[in-house]
């Protein structure tokens, strides 16, 4: 019996991290795949030599052609240009819609049947691009961003708090940029509402910082963007698919009348499993909570009206 595979395109920061905590949870067979000559290959290499110390068997495979791909079960896709200091997500539209729409013809032709989890910026745009372009069914295509967004809510929240993370449960709604929808209200710490817990003008500026939290990052490190968090989120969203656990996790989703929003992928709460997103969670908002998500679903409603005139 071959082991599951997971195919990860783009091994940069993101990519390549993605690969590693792959490998370490032994999700499958990794393949990491990347135009740069002989870069896939030195990393996956590193990662097999990382093995015997950490104790995993899964295989990584470096490859600059998509042929190692085949069959893939989940394919991540994280390739494009990263933002530089003062970008917007937005504004690497245009080159990544090239770059995703040409990644995504390759891998569903290799592998027709995978789940397609995107990561590529602008968040939302690239995952209505990859499921355009790979015409697969909505189960089986998402995009990353609300754990990651969430999960930068739960770590300023134990920052101001003192208290554990794993004591958190932060819910990020919405698009995957500026106008994020983070819902204090379904923000819990140890079952009691923060709200209670964090007076209003300083949750609205963790609220604010957790919107800002990719700029953040970017800002710091001045080449490239945040990798450690992206690359644990899209883990545990292969983890849910892999091992059929069936958690709801907040992800972007083509929604068909949730929230009022059609046709677009936007952030909602999504149950993943072995069939990829096996249900949109459709929960009560508030009127101010609607009102924030149906500006964040126009933002990306813009940019795919842009991808539709590209495509
Ligand atoms: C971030 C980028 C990757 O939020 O979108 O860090």
């Amino acid at each position: 019996m071959s082991r599951r595979k997971i195919t990860v395109v783009g091994a940069g920061n993101v990519g390549a991290t993605t690969a590693q905590r792959l490998a370490q949870m032994e999700m499958g067979d990794v393949v990491l795949v990347d135009i740069v000559e002989d870069m896939p290959q030195g990393k996956a290499l590193d990662l097999e030599e990382a093995a015997p110390v950490l104790g995993y068997d899964s295989k990584v495979t470096g490859s600059n052609t998509y042929d190692e791909s085949a069959g893939s079960d989940v394919v991540v896709i994280t390739s494009g240009m990263p933002r530089k200091p003062g970008m917007s997500r937005d504004d690497l539209l245009k080159t990544n819609v090239a770059i995703v729409k040409s990644v995504t013809e390759q891998v569903a032709a290799k592998s027709p049947d995978c789940i397609l989890i995107i990561v590529s910026n602008p968040l939302d745009a690239m995952t209505y691009v990859a499921s355009k372009v790979s015409g697969f069914p909505r189960e089986r295509v998402m995009g990353m961003a609300g754990i990651l967004d969430s999960a930068r809510l739960s770590a300023f929240i134990g920052m101001e708090l003192d208290v554990s993370v794993e004591n958190i449960h932060a819910f990020v709604l919405g698009g995957h940029g500026d106008s994020m929808v983070p819902s204090t209200r379904y923000t819990t710490v140890a079952g009691v509402p923060v709200e209670e817990l964090i007076e209003k003008n300083r949750l609205e500026e963790i609220v604010q910082r957790t919107r800002d939290g990719g700029a953040e990052i970017v800002k710091l490190l001045k080449t490239g963007s945040a990798f450690y968090a992206p690359s644990a989120a899209v883990a545990e969203m292969v983890e849910s698919i892999m091992k059929d656990k069936k958690k709801i996790l907040p992800c972007a989703a083509l929604c068909e009348g949730e929230y009022g929003i059609d046709g677009l992928f936007v952030g909602v709460p999504a149950k993943l499993g072995a069939g990829g997103v096996e249900k949109i969670f459709e929960i009560k908002l508030s009127d101010a909570e609607s009102a924030a998500l149906a500006v964040s679903a126009a933002a990306v409603k813009k940019l795919c009206a842009e991808v539709d005139e590209m495509l």
